[in-house]
């Protein structure tokens, strides 16, 4: 079977109307993994990013360990940052950013780049993930340009990001600037990931979800639409993943793209029927993995039952997964998504 006939690739083009449903877990590689932790211990994050081998390695693990149907490229979304003139670090506590962005002339200090010379360790680890799991598809990712802006104005997570909207009204101009910028970056980026292999991409707009509506338009939905724009001509399945996505329905539904990935607060048949064309993935809440077992089941089935379309579903958690997340609950999780239609 060919990438292109596989379950993930079909669904995202609503075309999955028989056989298993899809399911791949969003931050599948990671520390709730013994073996994941196992090469952390012996690299750090950023060395473990930089390394084709190990990104290949550490892809792999989630993928054979539970037979998903799609591999994720191992990499951070604030990865781009550090060629444009960004320091990233990721201490203990989440990633920082040395000398984040205060007035409209800091924007001046980053630039653009050029994947292939900045990133090439990302891009040999797509080639080699490619090599090893040749029939698994691998989604490519990115940040959304205002997500990234997150993290260079604020320096570091926050829970409600008023600098970077305080910033975004005082300096219009400076904000509309570093917005394009990082949306043409970032477009080129996934470029060259679908240049050296990968079959879908993922956009994480974890963060747009803060913005009242008209600022989310402005702010989140215009830089990602050129982004899309750009993306139209390579006939890979594009996912837009929003954090907090019901205020923006309207918006979203206009995305030029195949996948809307929905957060895990929104009921995903209201989100199915505000997105009628198109494929939707998602969205168990990552908490009800630490339930029972009988609960994992019984939530996992009644988000399958609630859907009036199944060939347009990706099962997904509707967040990342969480460290301390039992290896067990992620086999009920997929073994009641196996067996809902087989
Ligand atoms: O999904 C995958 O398996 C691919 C890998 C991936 C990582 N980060 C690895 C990672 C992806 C897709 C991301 C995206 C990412 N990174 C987002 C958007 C996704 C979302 O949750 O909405 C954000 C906001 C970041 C920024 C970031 N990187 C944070 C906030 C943190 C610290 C939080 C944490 O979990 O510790 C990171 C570090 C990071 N990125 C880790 C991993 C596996 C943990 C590092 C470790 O191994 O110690």
């Amino acid at each position: 079977m060919g990438i292109k006939d596989s379950p993930f690739i079909r669904a995202c083009y609503g075309k999955n109307s028989a056989g298993p449903i899809p399911i791949w877990i969003m931050r599948q590689a990671g520390r709730y993994l013994p073996e994941y932790q196992e090469v952390r211990q012996k690299v750090s994050f950023q060395e473990l990013c930089q390394s084709p081998e190990l990104i290949a390695e550490v892809v792999r693990q989630p993928v054979e360990r539970f037979k998903l149907d799609a591999a994720i490229l191992f990499s951070d979304i604030l990865t781009i940052l550090e060629p444009m003139g960004a320091e990233v670090s990721f201490p203990e506590g989440g990633p920082r950013i040395a000398h984040p962005i205060e007035t409209a002339d800091d924007v001046k200090r980053l630039s653009g780049i050029e994947p292939l010379q900045d990133l090439p360790f990302v891009l040999e680890g797509v080639k080699r993930i490619k090599e090893i799991l040749p029939q698994t598809p691998l989604i490519g990712f990115v940040g959304s340009p205002f997500t990234l802006s997150c993290y260079l104005i604020e320096g570091k997570g926050s829970k409600t990001f008023d600098k970077v909207k305080i910033f975004m009204h005082r300096y219009p101009e400076a904000g509309e600037e570093l917005l394009n910028l990082l949306a043409d970056n970032v477009a080129e980026y996934l470029l060259a990931q679908i240049e050296a292999g990968a079959e879908a991409v993922q956009i994480f707009d974890s963060w747009g979800g803060i913005l009242s509506h008209d600022d989310y338009e402005r702010l989140s939905a215009r830089p990602i639409n050129r982004i899309l724009a750009k993306l139209k001509g390579t006939n890979v399945p594009r996912i837009v993943f929003v954090n907090n996505v019901a205020p923006y329905f309207d918006l979203v539904a206009e995305y030029d793209c195949e996948v809307i990935g929905v957060d895990y607060r929104v009921n995903l048949e209201t989100a199915a029927l505000a997105l009628p064309k198109k494929a939707v993935q998602g969205n168990l809440d990552p908490t009800i993995l630490f339930d029972k077992p009988e609960v994992v089941a019984k939530e996992t089935r009644r988000l399958l039952d609630r859907l009036h379309r199944h060939d347009n579903l990706i099962f997904n958690l509707g967040h990342g997964i969480l460290p301390k997340t039992p290896i067990e609950s992620v086999e009920t999780m997929i073994k009641t998504v196996r067996a809902f239609r087989k």
